[in-house]
């Protein structure tokens, strides 16, 4: 499974951080192409690689994490996603003035899957801050939680994986219009929870 970033800003840099510390391979991009990338590669180490946004949107698995305001413009004119993987990171809500997007009544990333149309969307990695995220899973004798949701299964179950493999624990939460809505922030009840359970 090929795993691609797009945003390279604190979310998207602390997950490619903890897929360096697993030696994962992943393609790293924001909005200012490659170069500007340079310093990032080299301290996070050799399993990531820094790309354009369309490299890294043809991976198998497509990390996104970007301003809420700008996931248009991030997500426009990329190949087709003919049922790839795509994780939203994403909450509706940003600096500076942080009013939350009006959403109609939506959940989130039903919004967001229009931006992706032709997706398999998973709802993940958005309900803790990048610092949280970005250190080690391993706490207190057991591994911290990350919430995950969406509307297929198959594409759960290989999110369920990584999130294994990058040393946390995966806790399921059902549909996008359920699970999605609980960790949505802000108005979700699990956005900050920084858990751990104990092995
Ligand atoms: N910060 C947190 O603790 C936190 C926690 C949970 C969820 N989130 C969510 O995660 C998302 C990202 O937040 P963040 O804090 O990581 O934001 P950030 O630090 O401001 O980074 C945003 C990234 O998006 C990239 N970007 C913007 N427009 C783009 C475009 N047209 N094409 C490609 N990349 C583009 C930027 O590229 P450049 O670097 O080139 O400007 C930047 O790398 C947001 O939806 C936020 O709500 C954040």
């Amino acid at each position: 499974m090929s795993i691609g970033i797009i945003g390279s800003g604190a979310i998207g840099t602390a997950f490619a951080r903890t897929l360096a510390r697993a030696g994962i391979a992943a393609t790293i991009s924001n909005s200012r192409g490659p170069d500007s990338l340079k310093e990032l590669v080299h301290e996070l180490g050799p399993s990531i690689k820094a790309g354009t946004r369309e490299q890294a949107a043809r991976a198998d698995i497509v990390f996104v994490a970007v301003n809420w305001s700008k996931l248009a413009e991030a997500l426009a004119a990329l190949p087709d996603w003919d049922g790839r993987i795509v994780i939203d990171a994403n909450n509706p809500i940003e600096a500076p003035l942080f009013k939350p997007a009006d959403l109609r009544g939506r959940v989130s990333s039903e919004v967001f899957g229009e931006f992706v149309a032709g997706a398999r969307v998973v709802k993940a990695f958005n309900h803790l801050r990048a610092e949280i995220l970005a250190g080690d899973p391993k706490e207190k004798g057991g591994r911290r939680v990350l919430f995950y949701s969406g509307d297929d299964k198959a594409a759960k179950a290989e999110v369920a994986a990584l999130i294994d493999r990058i040393g946390f624990v995966g806790i399921d939460l059902g549909s996008l219009a359920i699970g999605g809505k609980l960790a949505q922030f802000p108005g979700g009840p699990l956005p900050n929870q920084n858990l751990i359970k104990i092995d």
